[in-house]
């Protein structure tokens, strides 16, 4: 973790977690999420800044103009729901799931759990939130499903883009941050279900996930 951001969290306390069983065990239970995180790249003040430029522009283009975020769970929960909240303008809120990572960092089978309601879909502006482009697997899935079930239009805003993963081509037309080609969690971002809770978006330690990728 970087130095100087670390003091702002609870400090390190117990064997990283590579010496220590993975997942909630009664032994970690109680152990501090921060431990695990190696570089801080995004901190709150940095993801508030994002989110207003976003939630601007998100603003910009839908106003005057009936739209639906449809927030892409789990992932994006965190940033929608602080995004929908910097759009003072009206909307509506809808959630889709999907999965795409199992227990690793590389991209598996996409699964897409459940939808909107029909009614939900068909004939609205659609504004499809998710916590990270990668691949582009998920989204442009998504898209392509929307449009089937009769969306009027679909767009995409995503917290994070990692361009150089791309696997099919891609481009969200609102993004707040571009990272590199590193696994990162936190801000809503996990590894095998964990790391949600972190208010910040960071690298996670090696060791962390390499006993079980
Ligand atoms: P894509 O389909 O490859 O674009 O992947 C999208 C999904 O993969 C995201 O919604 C995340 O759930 C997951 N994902 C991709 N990269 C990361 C990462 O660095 N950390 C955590 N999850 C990630
Ligand atoms: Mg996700």
């Amino acid at each position: 973790m970087a130095s100087g951001a670390r003091s702002k969290y609870p400090v390190p306390l117990a064997p990283a977690c590579g010496d220590r069983p993975a997942g909630p065990t009664s032994e970690n239970l109680g152990l501090p999420v921060h431990q695990d995180v190696e570089t801080i790249l995004f901190d709150e003040a940095q993801i508030r800044l994002g989110i207003d430029r976003v939630a601007s522009e998100v603003t910009a283009a839908y106003r005057g103009r009936p739209f639906t975020v449809v927030s892409v769970l789990k992932g994006s929960c965190v940033f929608a729901s602080d995004l929908i909240r910097r759009i003072p303008i009206p909307l509506e809120l809808a959630f889709v799931s999907a999965s795409s990572y199992g227990d690793g960092t590389q991209s598996g089978q996409l699964h897409l759990n459940f939808f909107p309601a029909e009614s939900e879909i068909a004939g609205r502006n659609l504004l499809l939130v998710d916590d990270i482009l990668d691949t582009g697997r998920t989204l442009s899935r998504l898209v392509g499903e929307m449009k089937r079930r009769g969306a009027a239009e679909v767009r995409t805003c995503v917290f994070l883009d990692k361009p150089s993963r791309r696997a099919v081509p891609f481009q969200a037309e609102f993004r707040a941050f571009e990272v590199a080609d590193l696994f990162v969690v936190g801000y809503g971002l996990d590894f095998a279900g964990h790391y949600r809770n972190l208010p910040y978006v960071g690298a996670l330690k090696r060791e962390c996930y390499e006993k079980r990728a």
